[in-house]
């Protein structure tokens, strides 16, 4: 049976391109939803290539439990929030126990929680004159940034590095990891059972 994963995006949608690239060939994963809050969100243009059609939701799906229904009845083994930007509800965690995983771009915990996403956390790490800094993939709990790790890869950061620098060398890591990750994750699933 094919493993199948849900992607959930907020904005650019770099990573989630880059996931459907890295499945596209893999005839044991199929991406069967990509979700975003944002119908203005660059990750939905980044979906045509590969024959998938974004699915928009609104807040009140999203709290009231509709969304979560829906999500339910497609079954799936991974959830992936790659630059989502919500806070996930205590009842998708019951309903998803570690299936629900999240990237963050920096060394967690340092730069973590509430309004540390995207420049925010390059610019924090560059005013502390941080010699490293790197991606966390975690499991999502009902904290921000606070579940169990899965994976940590760090990068040097010189002090020339701009945030922006920083940000892309991280953009690299993320990239380069997060694919594998969520692959790896589905082949120890399918060891469990
Ligand atoms: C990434 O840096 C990720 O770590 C964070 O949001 C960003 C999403 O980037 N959670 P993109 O939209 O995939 O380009």
């Amino acid at each position: 049976m094919k493993k199948k994963i849900i992607l959930m995006a907020s904005g650019n949608g770099s990573n989630v391109e880059n996931i459907c690239r890295f499945f596209e060939q893999n005839s044991e994963v199929s991406i069967v939803s990509v979700y975003t809050n944002n119908s203005k969100a660059g990750v939905l243009k980044r979906l045509t290539a590969f024959g998938l059609k974004g699915l928009v939701f609104n807040k009140e799906s999203f709290s009231n439990g509709k969304l979560l229904q829906s999500i339910e009845q497609l079954n799936p083994d991974l959830i992936v929030l790659a630059g989502f930007l919500w806070k996930i509800g205590a009842d998708w965690i019951r309903f998803f126990p570690k299936k629900i995983i999240n990237i963050h771009p920096s060394l967690l915990p340092k730069y973590g929680g509430k309004g540390m996403y995207g420049a925010n956390v390059h610019k924090a790490v560059k005013e502390n004159g941080e010699n490293e800094t790197g991606v966390t993939i975690h499991y999502v709990n009902e904290e921000y940034d606070k579940g169990d790790f899965i994976f940590q890869a760090r990068v040097k950061i010189t002090e020339n590095d701009t945030p922006n620098v920083i940000a892309s060398k991280v953009s690299e890591l993320e990239h380069l990891h997060f694919p594998k990750v969520i692959n790896t994750l589905l082949k120890q699933n399918d060891n469990e059972v």
